[in-house]
């Protein structure tokens, strides 16, 4: 596949309500089998940027009394209101390496879209999975890890749902960097995307293993992403859509784009696209791919109806999926994505409809305790030579640096997050929420010093004051008291630039000179405590092993309970057991694959060949045999823990078989009349400047389409159009692919002894070696967060499916 321009996978699956979608999918059929022609279009194109009230909307079918969809961000809460909680990044999520929290994060964050009148949330995120260190959103997922990415997305998704919001797992697939994603940096849609270049085992044992989870677990909807893959779109890859997600995967939910990732029409369409979002083609053109050109797509006969109405049986059975008709939702989203003001236009590009657009719902509920209990357990102490816990009774606390403490123009000060300014507990970008409150680094230490001790408590906050900080520093150490040093490392989406770096982070330094800034606290203080904030893997080696640093602490992206969470580890009020989940190196040469910063094609798509294959992160340390300073699944604790008695246990597991059988052929819903005169705009019908309907200007399909090149010779696949059945894909069959992958062959055991003399979790790892040559030394292939009590020993358990024990081989196309 390397280097292929054009795929030929068609047609583009239908959706056959397999496993437990069967319910969801009675329902929907008997509902897209009422609509016409128009009403199956407008469930499948969003309204237009700014047209409605949420980042996407679709229109409603006010005939059956169903409500228009409202699609809003982000993967760590409800983006653009208030009154929501900011939970921790999906990487501090993954880092408690536990389930228990993962999930319940899920359902707390789907809870809070639920209550806001939200019908989809647009996440969880597994790709970007983190190729590249610099990556700038690898913090709003989870792990360049697949198992550990997968499990985490599972969870995630599961929880979300059970609040009865559809999941939005996204960017389907290999947007692994922020830069050229719709072109030149930060966002040009005149130039070419990026191309990801992969190949089929590195594609399948990497990049599409977590994907596969997520459609196990059931996610409703899949965003496909901006870039191409093999040089064609994502969100017209008839290969990554029709081929893997929906043939391999048995995915039974829709596909909708990311925002102005949609290209085309008709191959957009055959080639597996669902939902058009936001509908327009460029933000607040009035024009769309989809809408009236859907429309017009279906009457001449450019677009099977077989391949509409799947989109729309989709789309309504992922509704149905996560109970969305439960009584428990609002009617209408009680808020305005666009404004915080109470009053404004609700159709805001248009500016119509003045009228109350935000009701100011506080949706947090009790989730600050789950949020605190997720942001302790995600911390990782790296390094600690007895310094920690602290005990609050130290003669004299500093606190140092820009990031323990508030942005002065406050938690929400900048759009997005898009700046560093102050304590970074989120990266920047569309994967963001606003903060209700942020409690600091610096006003928890001093809270928790003045509870304890009524001590002494100073810092400098001017991360360039370094005449100040070497003072305060040399009074500390005088009197046996500690410098707390607090630095970050920040990224995001590719729409901002902050400090030159678009979105994702020119190098992997630790930001406003820290390393410096070390290098003068040091100097002075023999008790420098070092906490990092950072979106991803930061250069730790100028410091990490001067004997003044007495402990290290990795603090992730720790969302609005930041300041209490650090203190309740610094102090012993929590044992630390978070574990890294990725690698911090020694140096940036170590990690391999690196970003593309600048074109390498010309205007065309600049090329970016994923050449390392699968070895990213640990697997890359490990192959080359580099050692590196923090390992990928390491962090201490305030006690210790000892293995022993590793077991294998194999059970006698049924066969691996090809699923038999054939799909139905294409199914239609309806009748749908080609008579273009009934989809004109109704008599009267009052149009909202920009929003993009289904309805035609006229009867003359040519001049409705508003394609000047409408009646060309375009050339489609004719494959697209094969409505006959089909057989399963061997690696196929049910979603998440072949049920057999997932029997359970071997379970191990181990004893885990906590040998210390305080209670504490240990994280139990079980890694592979495949078996091959050309694999990775060792790969994750399951775990378990553990409590142990002093003393006691606790067994391990860990299932390894097959799956677990497979490689990809591609002249099979299986397993
Ligand atoms: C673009 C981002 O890539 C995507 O993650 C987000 O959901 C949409 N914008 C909507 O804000």
């Amino acid at each position: 596949l390397w280097g292929q321009t054009e795929g030929e996978y068609f047609p583009a699956p239908w959706g056959e309500g397999s496993a437990d979608w069967a319910d969801a999918y009675a329902k929907a059929r008997e509902f897209v089998s009422q609509l016409t022609l128009v009403e199956k279009v407008n469930l499948t194109t969003g309204v237009g940027w700014e047209g409605e009230k949420c980042v996407g909307n679709i229109g409603s079918i006010p005939r059956l009394a169903f409500k228009a969809l409202c699609l809003e961000d982000s993967p760590l809460g409800v983006r653009d209101t208030d009154f929501n909680s900011a939970f921790p990044a999906g990487v501090t999520a993954v880092t408690t390496w536990d389930r228990n929290l993962i999930y319940q994060r899920g359902v707390d964050m789907g809870a809070e879209h639920r209550d806001k009148g939200v019908d989809a949330q647009l996440g969880p995120v597994v790709g970007p999975l983190g190729r590249i260190p610099e990556g700038g959103r690898g913090w709003e997922g989870f792990s360049p890890d697949p198992v550990l990415a997968g499990i985490a997305v599972a969870e995630t998704i599961k929880g979300m749902q059970s609040s009865g919001i559809m999941a939005t797992t996204k960017h389907f697939i290999l947007n692994e960097q922020e830069i050229f994603r719709q072109g030149a940096p930060p966002a040009n849609l005149s130039l070419n995307s990026i191309s990801s270049n992969i190949d089929d085992v590195t594609l399948h044992e990497l990049y599409l293993w977590p994907f596969a989870d997520a459609v196990r677990a059931g996610t409703a909807a899949i965003m496909c992403s901006y870039n191409k893959i093999n040089n064609e779109y994502a969100c017209q890859n008839s290969y990554t859509l029709n081929h893997l997600l929906k043939g391999e995967l048995g995915f039974q939910g829709f596909v909708m784009t990311d925002w102005g990732g949609h290209h085309s029409g008709v191959t957009a369409a055959l080639s597996g696209l669902d939902m058009s979002m936001p509908g327009d083609i460029g933000f607040d053109s009035g024009n769309s791919f989809w809408g009236a050109n859907l429309t017009i797509g279906v009457l001449n006969g450019t677009i099977p109806q077989w391949r509409l109405d799947d989109m729309c049986v989709r789309i309504l059975a992922a509704y149905y999926y996560v109970d969305r008709e439960g009584n428990q939702v609002p009617d209408a989203p009680n808020f305005s994505a666009w404004t915080l003001d109470t009053f404004g236009y609700e159709h805001w590009v248009a500016q119509e409809n003045y009228e109350q657009i935000n009701y100011h719902v506080d949706v947090r509920g009790n989730h600050r305790d789950n949020i605190r209990a997720t942001a302790v357990a995600g911390t990782v102490l790296l390094k600690n030579n007895g310094a920690l816990p602290l005990t609050g009774y130290e003669k004299l606390t500093t606190v140092f640096g820009y990031d323990s403490a508030e942005n002065p123009w406050g938690p929400n000060g900048c759009s997005d997050r898009g700046c560093d300014n102050g304590t970074l507990a989120m990266g920047w970008g569309s994967g963001t929420a606003n903060f209700p409150y942020l409690i600091t680094p610096l006003e928890a230490i001093k809270a928790e010093v003045q509870a304890v001790s009524n001590g002494a408590f100073e810092s400098v906050t001017d991360d360039y004051a370094y005449t100040q900080m070497v003072a305060l520093a040399r009074r500390a150490t005088q009197v046996n008291g500690v410098c707390i040093a607090f630095g970050n490392s920040d990224s995001g989406e590719g729409y901002i630039a902050v400090d030159g770096n678009l979105g994702d982070r020119n190098n992997l330094t630790l930001w406003n000179n820290f390393d410096q800034m070390i290098a003068n606290i040091t100097s002075e203080c023999n008790n420098t405590v070092v906490v990092i904030h950072s979106t991803g893997p930061v250069l730790l080696d100028s410091f990490y092993d001067n004997p003044n640093v007495t402990a290290i602490v990795w603090a992730g992206i720790p969302g609005e309970q930041s300041g209490n969470a650090i203190t309740d580890i610094l102090y012993g009020k929590a044992n630390p057991g978070g574990k890294l989940p990725f690698t911090l190196g020694q140096y940036r040469g170590q990690y391999g694959a690196d970003d593309l910063y600048l074109p390498n094609n010309g205007l065309e798509s600049p090329q970016s060949d994923f050449a390392e294959g699968v070895f990213i992160d640990y697997r890359v340390f490990d192959k080359l045999g580099v050692t590196p300073l923090y390992e990928f699944g390491f962090g201490l604790s305030y006690t210790n823990f000892s293995f022993s008695n590793i077991q294998i246990q194999k059970h006698s597991a049924p066969a691996y078989t090809t699923p038999t059988g054939m799909t139905s052929p294409a199914p239609t819903y309806g009748v749908v009349s080609n008579n273009s005169a009934d989809y004109v705009f109704p008599a009267g019908f009052h149009q909202v400047p920009l929003y993009i309907y289904p309805f035609l200007n006229n009867t003359d399909l040519g001049s409705s389409s508003g394609d000047l090149e409408y009646g060309s010779d375009y050339v489609f696949p004719a494959g697209g159009y094969n409505s006959s059945s089909q057989p399963y894909l061997p690696a196929g069959g049910a979603p998440g692919g072949n049920p057999g992958l997932y029997d359970v062959l071997y379970t191990v055991t181990a004893e885990v002894t906590n040998t210390g003399s305080v209670v504490g979790d240990e994280v139990a790892q079980l890694y592979l070696n495949l078996g091959c040559p050309s694999d990775p030394v060792v790969v994750l292939r399951n775990f378990d967060r553990i409590t142990i009590q002093p003393g006691q020993t606790v067994t391990f358990s860990a299932d390894l499916t097959r799956r677990d024990l497979s490689n990809w081989d591609s002249p099979t196309q299986n397993w």
